[in-house]
């Protein structure tokens, strides 16, 4: 059965001292408030403070994603990462094509397909984000734009594949505006997703991937579009930085 996860991608924020200070709230938080099996806590600190973010939670239920890798598997690329060293200092999850990699770094469709075949190889499981820009939802284009990103990007895999893979819906025109995807929207663009998946693999897999909501969740409407059956959690930018914030969306899944 598919699980229910929160995973706060911290962007480019917080420095060190801010880094463990936060972690130690949220591995507490989340002790105090009995985090099950059936539900996933994540974290994704900036490369840097990666080590720090796994031995700092190796004794709770926290888990460590990084937010980028390399798609190749070492050589001269100056300045990137390479999955190796993320499981090399145990970290197990990666975020692959958020909309800001997109937009800012230009990475395409066809490199991410690259990026998810590298971090699968190398026993990294994914985090795969995507979503329409508004000017698609404007042309009422986003579920055509949503499936090719998909078809381009992840259908070459084997289903087999899919049990290390998250997904995350999130709507370009809702990451970091404070507008927010209607509970209904987002529900129906999660049905339209697992349909795809139903439609290229079979129903079962379909029903097992989990797919997360990102864009403007906060605690105030997490609960409620949470509560929609094919939404499956949430991937939270600006209130998984604050954690209170990020706690109280914890407990809202
Ligand atoms: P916000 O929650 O700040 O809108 O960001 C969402 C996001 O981009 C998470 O990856």
């Amino acid at each position: 059965m598919r699980k229910n996860i929160i995973a706060g991608n911290w962007k480019m924020n917080k420095d060190l001292n801010e880094a463990k200070e936060l972690i130690k709230g949220i591995r507490k938080g989340v002790k105090k408030k009995k985090v099950g099996k059936n539900k996933r806590v994540i974290i994704a600190p900036s490369f840097v403070n990666l080590n720090t973010a796994v031995k700092r939670t190796k004794k709770s239920v926290v888990e460590v994603a990084a937010q980028n890798i390399h798609e190749e598997v070492n050589g001269a690329y100056t300045g990137e990462v390479a999955a190796n060293m993320l499981t090399g200092i145990g970290v197990e999850l990666v975020i692959i094509g958020h909309s800001e990699r997109r937009t800012y770094f230009g990475e395409t469709n066809e490199v991410l397909a690259k990026k998810v075949d590298t971090a699968l190889r190398n026993k990294l499981e994914v985090i795969f984000c995507f979503g329409e820009q508004l000017s698609d939802r404007k042309s009422e284009k986003h579920f055509e734009v949503v499936e090719s990103q998909l078809k381009e990007s992840l259908f070459h895999l084997p289903k087999e594949d899919y049990s290390k893979i998250v997904l995350a819906y999130e709507p370009v025109w809702a990451i970091g505006t404070g507008e927010t995807a209607t509970p209904e929207q987002a529900q129906d663009m999660h049905a339209f997703i697992r349909g795809v998946l139903e439609k290229q693999y079979d129903k079962e897999m379909a029903d097992g991937v989990s797919i997360l909501y990102g864009g403007s969740v906060k605690p105030a409407n997490a609960k409620e579009i949470f509560s929609k059956p094919d939404v499956d959690g949430g991937l939270i930018g600006g209130a998984s930085l604050k954690k209170d914030d990020f706690l109280a969306i914890v407990e809202a899944v």
